[in-house]
């Protein structure tokens, strides 16, 4: 290509586009210029914020129109994928780039398929690391919480590397759907009410607020989510780079975490959280692989274990702890009478089961042999941490958005800590996938209790359940 200094000023078109993430604009104009048949290399592309200093291409001059009978141009379903991504780099020469290629394919259709191909090679890269930007921002995003006259808004800071704010926050809208938050950037700004989307001015760091519960929220959160064992330094870096440390309440954490993974790690290995390796990646395969799972005793005693089941994305999953005798020996979680004591609560709570998808943090049924009766036994928290690999791999293929966790076991499957439910409930916790969790107590519990005492914590349930149902039902519209 003929690099803009050399070329005459007469030649010279100047497009200028809307936004730096004007893709429509992009492809409409480029559209027009390929049927006029203006060659790359008279072109200067420009927007807002990738304003050119090119004094050949002040010489500007009215776009030409194509010719009535202009064919359309040839624009491959990969280099549009490509193009949408690559627009939103912050590399002022993304736009000339593109329209090199969208030039380059109206006579070599194929060259998306050439990777040796420089340009090919150049706009992967560029949407490479858009990609990842949006992975980023969508992981590193904090919010702080403020007081406004008309209720509390959630509001973070955040720099993006890349024009990556307008096209991310549909994501933001879908996940914090029923939150009124703001977004800050350098570049501008969004903000949602609960209904309508609005875009502001950029911002500065001052304008954000700091330090907040929300941050001890996220602290805690992200201790808990933090396996020492998977603990690699560079890996970490990688994944979540010093720039963006300085948003991150739980950053001061890390040196304390690094320092104390080694100790935690020989704890886990002792305490049998393992990596198993590759997991299977549907449910049916998880069943399969669980069924031959003997890497705990309970695994070895000869029972046969229950997976979970239920709806298909479904936003609700609720965690018991283990199967009983009853569920061994139907193959179904939650159908003995724990479970009938659970289905009544959540039928009065109005939370319908069958929407929901319901398994347990250990999936063999552990008990002591009294005469011919199986007694449950409580799992250890060994054998909890040890099944939390199956668990996770349900969760990952369920993806719920609410999990209900009956119980300290199934609140440690879930957590990987030791949790006291009765401090802990109530208030919903982040999970490692951005789910929430809600903890009460488990239903065999209360079946345990007697008179006061059970109709006392029988409440305490039903209210947990009703705040669930309230969150399910935000959620499912
Ligand atoms: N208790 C549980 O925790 N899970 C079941 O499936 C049944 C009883």
């Amino acid at each position: 290509m003929t690099p803009f200094r050399t070329m005459r000023s007469a030649e010279a078109f100047r497009v200028s586009l809307a936004a730096p993430d004007d893709f429509e604009g992009w492809r409409d104009t480029a559209r027009r210029l390929i049927q006029a048949d203006v060659p790359p290399d008279r072109i200067v592309w420009d927007s807002p914020a990738d304003q050119s200093t090119d004094l050949f291409a002040q010489g500007e001059r009215r776009l030409p129109a194509p010719p009535a009978d202009a064919p359309q141009p040839r624009a491959s379903r990969d280099f549009l994928q490509y193009a949408k991504s690559a627009i939103l780099h912050s590399d002022s020469k993304r736009f000339s780039l593109l329209y090199r290629l969208l030039w380059r394919l109206q006579t070599n259709p194929r060259l998306m398929d050439d990777r040796a191909d420089a340009d090919v090679r150049g706009i992967d890269e560029l949407a490479r690391q858009v990609r990842r930007d949006i992975h980023k921002m969508r992981a590193f995003v904090r919010f702080r919480v403020i007081e406004e006259p008309d209720g509390e808004r959630y509001v973070a800071w955040f720099e993006p590397g890349h024009h990556i704010l307008r096209s991310n926050a549909a994501f933001f809208v879908r996940r914090f759907t029923t939150m009124r938050w703001s977004i800050l950037t350098p570049q501008g700004s969004m903000h949602w009410d609960g209904e309508t989307l609005q875009e502001g001015p950029p911002a500065t760091r001052a304008d954000a607020p700091s330090g907040d519960p929300v941050e001890a929220l996220w602290r805690k959160y992200y201790t808990s989510i933090f396996n020492p064992a998977r603990l690699k330094v560079g890996a970490m870096l990688k994944e979540m780079p010093r720039k963006y440390w300085k948003n991150l309440p739980e950053a001061s954490l890390i040196p304390e975490m690094i320092a104390g993974a080694q100790a935690r790690e020989a704890g886990m290995v002792e305490a049998g959280a393992q990596d198993f390796g590759v997991l299977p990646d549907t449910l049916a395969g998880i069943a399969e692989a669980v069924q031959s799972c003997r890497r705990c005793d309970i695994g070895c005693n000869g029972t046969n274990s229950v997976m979970g089941e239920g709806a298909d994305a479904p936003v609700l999953m609720i965690v018991g702890e283990q199967p009983g005798d009853n569920e061994e020996e139907l193959g179904h979680p939650f159908v003995g009478p724990a479970g009938q004591l659970l289905r009544a609560h959540l039928k009065d709570a109005a939370i319908a089961i069958e929407q929901a998808y319901v398994t347990n943090a250990v999936k063999h049924f552990k008990f002591t042999l009294r005469g011919k009766r199986r007694l449950h036994q409580n799992p250890t928290a060994k054998e909890i941490d040890v099944c939390r690999w199956w668990l996770d791999g349900e969760r990952a293929l369920v993806r719920p958005r609410i999990v209900l966790a009956l119980g300290a076991s199934a609140a440690r499957g879930l957590l990987g800590r030791t949790v006291s439910v009765q401090k802990e409930r109530g208030v919903p916790l982040p999970l490692d996938d951005g789910s929430e969790l809600w903890i009460t107590t488990h239903p065999s519990y209360l079946l345990r209790l007697q008179d006061h005492g059970r109709a006392d914590e029988e409440q305490k349930f039903a209210n947990d359940l009703r705040c669930v149902a309230a969150r399910v039902s935000e959620l499912s519209h």
